[in-house]
């Protein structure tokens, strides 16, 4: 039997920082229900934001950075999380431009994203987290996406590296959160 794969995109500048912590361990769970995770991290990346040029009806953006080659990984997926650290109470800006985009290839081409199991996981120090959810949201709810819940909302509380981690609550509904992913793609498949 094929082996299902979820991607995990870290929308973190911070290599070794609280978002790419979390998403291990989220990857781990999801690894340990029998899929394989390939994590994506955007700060080894150069994303451009889009240019509203409408060339990406060929299933492709037009625009010469990497963001084709995450395209082309996500698109071989069974499941997409986004991972993302709040910045002023939104989501990081490579991480909008780089979804803002997915979305637009995705809806002009071959709505490649339609069905994938995902959703967001956010984290911060104090404050932003509901609305940096509520943002990412409305990206995998007009793609057509499957969006589980969990025990909470995917946020975890966090400043210094390692942080996070020691967020129990938060950490106990992100592994849930993996699970109900891995646990729903399983059944569709
Ligand atoms: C530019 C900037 C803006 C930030 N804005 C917020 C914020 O609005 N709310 C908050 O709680 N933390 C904020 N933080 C703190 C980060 O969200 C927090 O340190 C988080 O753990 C960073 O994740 P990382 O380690 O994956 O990079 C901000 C950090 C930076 C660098």
């Amino acid at each position: 039997m094929e082996t299902r794969k979820v991607v995990l995109l870290c929308g973190s500048p911070r290599l070794e920082g609280n978002t790419a912590q979390v998403l291990a361990e989220c990857a781990k769970v999801i690894e340990r229900e029998g899929l394989e995770a390939e994590t994506v991290l955007l700060a080894e990346k150069h994303i451009l934001s889009c240019t509203a040029c409408g060339l990406c009806t060929g299933g492709e953006c037009a625009l010469d950075d990497d963001l084709n080659e995450i395209i082309d990984t996500i698109r071989e997926a069974d499941g997409f999380i986004v991972g993302t650290p709040v910045y002023f109470g939104t989501a990081r800006g490579d991480v909008t431009a780089a979804l803002q985009r997915i979305g637009m290839v995705s809806m002009a081409s071959d709505s490649f994203l339609s069905r994938k199991v995902g959703g967001p996981i956010v984290v911060a120090r104090r404050g932003g987290h509901t609305a940096t959810l509520q943002e990412l949201l409305m990206f995998f709810l007009i793609n057509d996406m499957i969006v589980p819940g969990s025990t909470y909302w995917n946020m975890v509380f966090g400043w210094a590296p390692g942080e996070a981690l020691n967020d129990e609550e938060g950490m106990r509904t992100i592994r849930r959160f993996a699970e109900n992913v891995a646990f729903l793609i399983k059944k569709l498949h």
